[in-house]
């Protein structure tokens, strides 16, 4: 099972062993470690990945989950 983690004011952080990011083609991507972070701040250098650039922009999202699972 993966367990993806919206950070505040950052990526999301998906755990799990038995997850696969592909390209738009199915091309797998390389993995070099796990749990990883894909980007949600659309400024990474490495996409779909998170390279930490979401500090730097200044990234605001912080929306937390309400208990029906939707957006707050
Ligand atoms: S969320 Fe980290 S670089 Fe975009």
């Amino acid at each position: 099972m993966a367990i993806i983690k919206v950070r505040q004011n950052g990526p999301y952080l998906v755990e799990g062993d038995d997850v696969t990011v592909v390209d738009w083609n199915g091309t797998a991507y390389r993995l070099d470690k796990r749990p990883f972070a894909l980007c949600r701040c659309g400024h990474s250098g490495r996409k779909p990945f998170c390279d930490g650039t979401h500090r730097h922009v200044g990234f605001q999202a912080a929306e937390p989950a309400v208990a029906d699972g939707g957006p707050a």
